[in-house]
């Protein structure tokens, strides 16, 4: 039982590297459950509908969000009847789902999509929101998969240590820089700290380079596009999984990119 995971999409070109790389992934890993973060995916802030439905035809069983969940207001329109969308469950008093179930031939699996508070906005806890949530998906399966999108490594490195042995993977999204720290924890449960992005290579966080850099310089507002053109990077990460005990067996970290071409045609 294995699970490929996708760290957020960044506009046209993050989506572009889906179409282009996400079948050709699937066909080398042959995953039995593909999710995908697209809560930057319509041009860096949000989702909308036919993007989700793009994303779910690319090969996705799955989108989770983040902080930018609310930033494109259609969202709205359409959130309550996307049955493969999850937001953070730990929002308070938010339309949507902050986990789905999702049900693959004989197989069953729970994907819980959490956010982090320190350096992040005011929210309910993770923690007890993750111990409700993996009570409710243990009376149907082992395997959990947790999206923790966070600000802080130490917030994400305690997520992993709480949810070790209860879950089947704790991956983070949100910093867009793939960390090189993944691992199996002593209870079985695969963690990444940061998947990564799937956007622009050569910009700030998936951001234009230039207005950042003229931030950080003179301190003046800019505003910050999503570039359109240049090149483009893949971060994804890939678990085995026992479909027994929901524990996992491996993680693998996947990065695509001019200097990391992929290889596996
Ligand atoms: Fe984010």
């Amino acid at each position: 039982m294995d699970i490929l995971f996708v760290g957020d999409v960044v506009g046209s070109m993050g989506r572009e590297m889906i179409k282009e790389y996400l079948p050709k992934l699937k066909a080398f890993y042959k995953p039995h459950i593909t999710i995908v973060n697209g809560e930057n995916s319509a041009g860096g802030r949000g989702i909308t509908e036919s993007i989700y439905k793009q994303l779910l035809e690319a090969g996705a069983n799955a989108v989770t969000l983040g902080n930018h969940s609310w930033d494109n207001k259609g969202i709205f329109d359409f959130i309550d009847q996307a049955k493969y969308l999850t937001r953070p469950a730990n929002f308070p008093d938010a339309p949507g789902t902050g986990m789905v179930f999702l049900k693959i031939n004989d197989l069953e699996a729970a994907v819980i999509n959490l956010q982090g508070r320190t350096f992040m906005p005011p929210l309910d806890c993770p923690f007890k929101k993750a111990e409700e949530l993996i009570k409710l998906a243990k009376a149907r399966t082992n395997i959990i998969f947790v999206d923790f999108h966070a600000e802080a490594t130490s917030e994400k490195q305690a997520m992993g240590w709480f949810l070790d042995g209860q879950v089947t993977a704790v991956v983070g999204t949100h910093t867009h820089v793939q960390t090189a720290d993944e691992r199996i924890l002593p209870g079985g449960t695969a963690y990444l700290t940061d998947v990564g992005m799937t956007g622009p290579y050569d910009g700030i966080l998936g951001m234009e380079k230039d207005p950042v850099l003229y931030r950080f310089r003179t301190s003046m507002p800019s505003r910050f596009e999503v570039p359109k053109t240049g090149r483009k990077q893949l971060s994804a990460c890939y678990m085995q999984v026992s479909r027994e005990t929901g524990k996992a067996k491996s993680i693998e970290r996947i990065m695509i990119n001019d200097d990391r071409p992929f290889f596996r045609d």
